[in-house]
């Protein structure tokens, strides 16, 4: 992946235990509108195998690991599922995505209500001040959330040790659920159906999040004008799913050759 030009690699989300994620078909293209539905529910063979990977790994590129509670984890004990993530993988990663967002957990986007947020963030940073080394914190947003809640969060995360934020995770509106012929389905709208929504959200960030937090954009990239935009709009650094499965690795050369 680094050979291809990407500068980071994130891989997740891992859960403490191995899951098989939810029954097929999990995963459809929507061809005509450059998205995909997603509704795989993290389907990972858990920190532990995680973790012997990355042991062999040398330490070339610039990596994350996303993590997440497993699905048969009360809602209660969500909390104790990342600390586990964090402490068992934290010492081998260069940064942690605490994804929020997925909305194929039931309970997940829970993590956007303050209180609970305030819980989370406390606990994480306590276990990674444990750790060896420090990897830097980024939290994973949902693009589905009330103005005034990310404005909230936002303020929580400025006064806070996290170093960033990832804009965003996919989108469970049935506007773009229902423009993708899809309403009947579970799962999250990626791609281009997502790029304006991503893109609303990264204002918000942009203008209220403390300028030395990192902002880290996704949702929508198929070419250098939609990386661009993003790159306008303040990312520091962009993501890329949707519009690699369709354009394959040429786009990510583009990007560096035309890009901003
Ligand atoms: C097939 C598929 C699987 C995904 N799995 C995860 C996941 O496990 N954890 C996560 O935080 N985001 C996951 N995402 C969301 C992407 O990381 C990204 O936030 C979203 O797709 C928007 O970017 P894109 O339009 O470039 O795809 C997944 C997306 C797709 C399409």
């Amino acid at each position: 992946m680094q050979k291809m030009g990407f500068g980071l690699v994130e891989i997740g989300t891992v859960t403490p235990k191995p899951q098989l994620g939810n029954p097929k078909p999990r995963l459809f293209r929507i061809t005509e509108k450059q998205s995909l539905l997603n509704s795989l529910g993290f389907n990972n063979k858990g920190m532990q195998y995680v973790l012997k990977k990355l042991k062999k790994r040398t330490p070339d590129i610039f990596l994350g690991a996303n993590i997440g509670p497993n699905k048969t984890t009360p809602q209660k004990d969500f909390l104790s599922d990342y600390q586990k993530c964090v402490k068992c993988l934290g010492d081998y990663v260069d940064y942690l995505t605490i994804n929020i967002s997925s909305p194929n957990t039931p309970g997940l986007r829970s993590f956007h209500d303050v209180e609970n947020f305030r819980r989370l963030i406390a606990a994480i940073l306590k276990e990674r001040s444990l750790l060896r080394k420090i990897p830097k914190i980024f939290i994973k947003f949902s693009p589905d959330e009330e103005i005034s809640k990310y404005e909230e969060l936002i303020n929580e995360i400025n006064a806070s040790l996290v170093e960033g934020v990832i804009i965003s995770n996919t989108s469970n509106d049935l506007e773009l659920k229902t423009a993708a012929k899809v309403s009947n389905l579970p799962g999250g709208i990626s791609g281009k159906l997502l790029e304006n929504k991503a893109n609303e959200i990264l204002k918000i960030f942009k203008k209220n999040l403390d300028s030395s937090k990192i902002i880290v954009a996704v949702g929508g990239i198929f070419d250098v004008d939609s990386y661009n935009k993003k790159i306008e709009l303040g990312a520091d650094l962009v993501q890329i799913y949707t519009g690699f499965i369709y354009q394959g690795p040429n786009l990510i050369r583009e990007l560096i050759r035309n890009g901003k």
